[in-house]
């Protein structure tokens, strides 16, 4: 006898009823042979998030199936943490890496979290280690700690406040007031921290990881995609290094990408980011062009619509954090969360005015 919470994965007239929305949204992304392998399961993992009160919490570089067909709440690293705060959810399944489900649980240690595939990783979370951080503080006493939420749970413990790309220069100016310093240690990505020290007066001091995504790209991508196609906007995230960022439009979060995009409606435009991202943000905006170059994050796509059904049907894999710091990481990243939302995303425009604002690099 079948499970009662396992539902018969077939492409029947109800499932295509069900899903007639989702399939909308999806067209010209997904073929049709391919959809029939994805709506059986959009409709059973929808039906079980039901039955078992979960939600899933999905990133900006989800597949499309995943984005639309059963992402609850989709946004940047910044949103997920939002919801997952205040999700009344009992389980969370994080549509995401890793790091993104121990901020979950950090902040939700009452729930369950799961993840549907364990090796999903970051180069940026596995590049420092706590022990680290701890160095680090002894070498640099009195300078308040800014680390990027793409850090594991020990990370985050020793940190004084957490930011995203969406509000990194925010953090660290708030951070300097605070703590009365002129410098801030901003960890791990060096690029984002190249890219923030551009944007504010503070002295930054920063550690040598990077994303192993957008360290790949260089300003002749953005080059060769200008002499090929003229007035195409080009939008490019933070963790690029600093001379991507001055070669681009604009520059901000995933989800402040994605919000100029639907804004302002470009007939061409290159996300220099992670692929899934444009083929997402295409079904809000249909009569724009997405051009290449973009990159695949190989963690984010560990995760997969089976992935997510079976770790629904199965309560797999549960995500734990050390009791011990979840109080300490919890602070860092609920301080961040308590930030008043900002007026407008960091747009890093003045990069282009101060390409050599130097950083500290800590060896
Ligand atoms: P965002 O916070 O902009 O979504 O970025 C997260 C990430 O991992 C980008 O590589
Ligand atoms: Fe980490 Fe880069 Fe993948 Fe984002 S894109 S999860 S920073 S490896």
């Amino acid at each position: 006898m079948m499970p009662d919470t396992a539902f018969p994965l077939e492409f029947t007239p109800q499932v295509e009823a069900e899903t007639a929305a989702i399939r909308a949204r999806l067209a010209g992304k997904v073929s049709e042979l391919e959809w029939q392998l994805h709506a059986p399961l959009i409709a059973a993992i929808n039906r079980l998030k039901k039955e078992k009160n979960a939600v899933v919490l999905a990133h900006n570089y989800m597949t499309p199936e995943i984005f639309h067909g059963v992402g609850d709440y989709v946004g940047d690293s910044l949103g997920l943490a939002r919801e997952a705060a205040k999700s009344e959810a009992a389980i969370i399944i994080q549509g995401g890496v890793h790091f993104m489900a121990e901020t979950s649980k950090i902040l939700a240690p009452e729930k369950t979290v799961l993840i549907p595939d364990l090796r999903a990783g970051c180069s940026l979370a596995s590049g420092i280690t706590g022990a680290d951080v701890r160095l680090i503080k002894q070498r640099y006493p009195g300078v308040p700690v800014v680390t990027y939420v793409n850090t594991t749970a020990d990370v985050k413990a020793e940190t004084d406040i957490c930011c995203t790309s969406a509000n990194a220069v925010q953090v660290v100016e708030w951070a300097a007031k605070q703590w009365g310093t002129d410098r801030v240690i901003l960890i791990p990505d060096q690029f984002l921290a190249k890219n923030v020290a551009r944007q504010t007066d503070i002295k930054i001091i920063a550690w040598a990881g990077a994303c192993e995504v957008h360290e790949r790209f260089n300003a002749s991508d953005i080059a060769d995609v200008r002499a090929a196609h003229p007035g195409a906007v080009v939008l490019a995230h933070p963790e690029c290094p600093p001379d991507v960022i001055a070669a681009s439009d604009f520059t901000g979060s995933t989800t402040a990408m994605a919000d100029y995009v639907t804004k302002n409606q470009p007939k061409q435009v290159v996300l220099i980011t992670e692929c899934s991202m444009a083929d997402n943000v295409t079904a809000d905006a249909p009569g724009v062009e997405f051009l290449r170059p973009c990159n695949l994050c190989p963690h984010m796509k560990r995760i997969t619509l089976q992935g997510i059904y079976d770790s629904l049907v199965k309560h797999q894999y549960e995500v734990t954090v050390d009791p011990e710091l979840i109080p300490r990481a919890a602070q860092a990243v609920q301080r961040m969360i308590d930030m008043p939302p900002l007026a407008k995303p960091a747009r890093y425009d003045m990069v282009k005015a101060r390409h050599h604002v130097d950083v500290e690099m800590i060896s």
